[in-house]
């Protein structure tokens, strides 16, 4: 697969015990929306800890095509001067999204219900993601899509010149779905509906309250019913991300797995929606604590504490906490293989449309590395080895899949022999720092 430039092989070797402290990047999610929902306010939204991974440099790109001034003051401090709902200019060039489904996702939202015509594209992972998911829903409003055999990028969106709103129950388990929903309904006249019948990370229902505009969550026999009143003005916001916690999920992971580790992830994000991994993980034994707990920029956060734990056990992850830790399904996998006994994973259907095929991408490289694994459509199961059995040694693909990379990096720390992936680069799209931080902490990555 191409899209990443020149594939660099990237190697993990046995660590030495992961001690310190790992200061993981901002959060992915609330990073991409902080520049959108900015992009629509009138004036300056200050952010604080912005993810500067390829996904997110992308969708600040794409803001500055539809006419808002984004600025770099460095260190993660960005502003962003908004246009306002319906203020959107028409890019004069095609929007390039990179490697990321959010961004590419909550874009077309945002802009369907102006009077724009926007060309979109990606690299070849996101090239083959399946977007029927979201114009669907933006065809109710009025926008009309032209798109590649099976709904597929590169596809043109005209947005509607008179939208009406919508009301839509997701089919699918998708933050992604029900923020583009909930974006497209910003510039819709009147209350624009999106039923969820399963709880999906919710930044864009609480930003979307921060930033000013008429929202309403309820619980209903249904599922979670949110209702937004259309062409609001939003209000520019102050905003500090919080640390990302799938990407503190890779040195916690680490941590569990590599003899004698004791590390601090701190200021982490803890959204109950986004925070299913962290309590997998206790279920499985895990000496894993919350430390410090507090509210920053209106999310949960704690400090993360993980010490190896050589007692992990495997168990069945409960179908119903899948929409929490959907991203970090790859690296408990990892972590399942040095537990001891079957860890089941069900319900976890939308792994097959993420980055790559999750569950594929995952069971090819563990059975390279000498780990047992069973999969169905919806679900995959993991043998563990213990504590120091797995054997290592494999080369796996990482399918430009930056969580597919990060979770065979963290196996190689534990595994007995070395583990490598095909390809590091995607690494960047959400954790560009990922090697000097883990390399500080003792692990031992080699490239090329
Ligand atoms: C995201 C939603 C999830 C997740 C992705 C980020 C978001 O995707 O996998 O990494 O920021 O809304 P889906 O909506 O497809 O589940």
């Amino acid at each position: 697969m191409s899209g990443h430039g020149t594939p660099i092989p990237m190697t993990s070797h046995r660590a030495e015990p992961l001690t310190g402290r790992a200061k993981v990047p901002g959060d992915k999610s609330i990073s991409h929306r902080s520049l959108i929902l900015g992009a629509m306010a009138v004036g300056e939204t200050k952010i604080s800890g912005l993810l500067e991974g390829d996904d997110v440099l992308d969708t600040a790109k794409a803001m500055q095509a539809f006419g808002a001034e984004v600025v770099n003051h460095g260190g993660g401090n960005w502003s962003v001067f908004g246009v306002g709902v319906g203020g959107f200019a028409e890019p004069d060039h095609v929007i390039d999204c990179g490697n990321s489904g959010t961004g590419v996702r909550l874009i077309m939202g945002c802009m369907a219900t102006s009077p724009i015509t926007v060309t979109f594209t990606g690299d070849a992972s996101l090239n083959g993601r399946p977007m029927a998911r979201v114009t669907d829903p933006l065809a109710l409003f009025g926008a009309k899509t032209v798109g590649r055999k099976g709904g597929r990028l590169p596809m043109t969106i005209v947005g509607a010149a008179e939208p009406t709103p919508v009301r839509y129950v997701v089919p699918v388990p998708s933050a992604q779905v029900k923020s583009a929903v909930l974006l497209a309904g910003l510039n819709a006249p009147g209350k624009t509906v999106v039923v969820e019948k399963e709880a999906t990370r919710d930044h864009s229902e609480r930003m979307l309250a921060g930033f000013g505009a008429e929202i309403t969550v309820e619980d209903s026999d249904e599922g979670r019913v949110i209702t937004l009143t259309g062409q609001p003005e939003l209000k520019p916001q102050v905003i500090a991300v919080p640390r990302d916690p799938s990407s503190a999920a890779f040195p916690v992971c680490a941590a569990l797995i590599t003899p004698g580790s004791d590390v601090l992830v701190p200021g982490i994000g803890l959204n109950p929606t986004r925070a299913g991994l962290f309590y997998t993980l206790q279920d499985m034994g895990a000496d894993l604590t919350f430390e410090n707990p507090r509210e920053e920029g209106g999310e949960p956060v704690a400090d993360l504490r993980a010490k190896y734990s050589p007692n992990m056990k495997g168990i069945a992850v409960p179908p119903e906490r899948a929409a929490s830790m959907i991203d970090e399904y790859p690296v408990l996998s990892v972590v399942a293989s040095f537990a001891s006994g079957k860890t089941m994973m069900a319900g976890v259907k939308e792994l097959r449309v993420k980055e790559s095929d999750r569950i594929d991408a995952m069971a090819r490289g563990l059975r390279a590395n000498g780990v047992t694994v069973a999969e169905g459509e919806d679900w995959w199961s993991v043998d563990g080895l213990g504590p120091d059995g797995v054997p290592g040694g494999g080369t796996c693909e990482s399918f430009l899949d930056h969580r597919i990379a990060m979770s065979f990096m963290v196996m190689g720390m534990a595994a007995q022999n070395p583990v490598t992936v095909d390809d590091g680069n995607p690494i960047t799209t959400s954790f560009p720092i990922f090697e000097p931080l883990m390399t500080g902490l003792g692990a031992k990555l080699s490239k090329g």
